[in-house]
Order: C-alpha cells, then sequence, then structure tokens
C-alpha cells in the first residue's frame, strides 16, 4: 500500500467533533504505552505523525488521520492505566464507548496487544467487547523486535491460546523493525479490494 498523504484531520472528545466525511475508519484500540501511535506511524511510514512517549497517557483525545484523502486511521486513549485519576478514566472509557456505539464508518477494529505477554484481562475483556459490537477485529501483537526470531512463535501460540484464536487471526508486529507492517497494509488493501468487487456486482445487477 503506498502512502501518499497523511494529516492529523480532527482531536475529538465528542461525537459531534468527528469528521464530516464519511469515509472508512480504521480504529486502533489497546493498553496504555502498548504502542498504538507508534502503529500508526509505522504504517504511515512516518516517524513524528502520532505523538508518542515512553510515559503512558500520551494520547488523550480520539484522533482521526486522513490518509491518502481516502480513510482515516482513529487513534484513542489506551486503557489500563492506573495512575490515571478515575474521572478521566471514566471520561476516557465514555468517549471511547460514544465512538464505538455511533460511528458507521468504523470499518475494523486494530487490539494492539504486547507481544511479550499473554494478553492481560483488560485486554480480553476489549476483544470481547468489540465482538459484542460486532466489529471486525485484527489482533495485533507488537514490540515482536523484544523478543528473539527463535520465540516468536511460541509467543503468537501462546497468545492465540489465551484469546481462543487461529494463528493466522494475530499479527506479530514490530513499529520498531517494521516486521509485519507489509501483511497489514495487505489487509487494509485487501478491505478496498472487496469494496470495488461489492461495487462491481451490484452494478452488474443493476444493468
Ligand atoms: P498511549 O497514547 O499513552 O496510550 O500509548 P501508545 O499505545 O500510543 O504507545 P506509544 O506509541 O506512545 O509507544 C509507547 C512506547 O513504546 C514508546 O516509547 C515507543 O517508542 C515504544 N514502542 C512502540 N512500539 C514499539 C515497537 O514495536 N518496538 C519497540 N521496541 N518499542 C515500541
Ligand atoms: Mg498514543
Amino acid at each position: 500500500m503506498k502512502i501518499n498523504s497523511v494529516e492529523l484531520d480532527v482531536s475529538a472528545v465528542r461525537r459531534s467533533q468527528y469528521p464530516d466525511e464519511d469515509l472508512p475508519e480504521f480504529l486502533m484500540v489497546g493498553r496504555s504505552n502498548v504502542g498504538k501511535s507508534s502503529f500508526i506511524n509505522a504504517l504511515c511510514n512516518r516517524k513524528n505523525l502520532a505523538y508518542t512517549s515512553s510515559k503512558p497517557g500520551k494520547t488523550l483525545t480520539l484522533n482521526f488521520y486522513y490518509i491518502n484523502k481516502e480513510f482515516y486511521f482513529v487513534d484513542v486513549p489506551g486503557y489500563g492505566y492506573a495512575q490515571r485519576v478515575m474521572t478521566q478514566r471514566m471520561d476516557f472509557g465514555r468517549m471511547i464507548e460514544e465512538y464505538l456505539k455511533s460511528s458507521e464508518n468504523l470499518k475494523k477494529c486494530f487490539l494492539i496487544i504486547d507481544s511479550r505477554h499473554n494478553p492481560t484481562e483488560d485486554d480480553i475483556l476489549m476483544y470481547n467487547y468489540l465482538k459484542h459490537f460486532d466489529i471486525d477485529v485484527v489482533v495485533i501483537a507488537t514490540k515482536v523486535d523484544k523478543i528473539p526470531k527463535t520465540k516468536q512463535h511460541k509467543h503468537l501460540k501462546n497468545i492465540c491460546e489465551v484469546l481462543d484464536l487461529p494463528l493466522s487471526d494475530v499479527m506479530l508486529v514490530s513499529s520498531e523493525t517494521k516486521q509485519g507492517i507489509d501483511k497489514v497494509h495487505q489487509i487494509i488493501e485487501q478491505y478496498f479490494l472487496f469494496l470495488i468487487i461489492i461495487f462491481f456486482f451490484s452494478s452488474y445487477n443493476y444493468l
């Protein structure tokens, strides 16, 4: 996938602030500091598009990145950051729930987890929550550059067992070395190919 243009279009905290454009949206969710914003940068081949930090709690709003004037990546605050005050955690929870309930343009959610560890209780809860909303979820196990190559498959197997998913449904990725990024690009391309096929068949029937 070739990324020709990227820009931060909107930072939103409520529905009325979401972009007006009726374009597909790909959402990134995951624990605070897991690497959501870095994953967006890696997908866009940019270093500093989305702000990242070694300290958790960097992303504070729903950030809509406008890609190739065709679709959006949506970055959101992470969950599970214990140092956050309770009211702020509730605000983030509400903000994300409002988005999940109301965004008709959400086409796929990338659930980002840390490849070094088994999914946390919060990760499992989030996975089930997304499934409850009937959202198409792709699990991205990131920071795989921190695991020796010989051990990566074992980590993948453990993650799949905990989430009860086939090996093909979880992707090992590194935003640092770009391992696995091509495969994620392919998933996005397949989505657009699927749209073209649907369009082709619907026009054919129409004629
Ligand atoms: P919040 O916005 O606070 O929820 O965090 P986030 O999930 O957006 O994480 P962010 O992208 O800011 O990354 C957190 C830290 O992890 C940063 O120090 C990144 O450099 C580092 N990081 C992210 N992805 C990778 C990766 O694939 N490999 C390595 N080695 N480090 C990574
Ligand atoms: Mg972030």
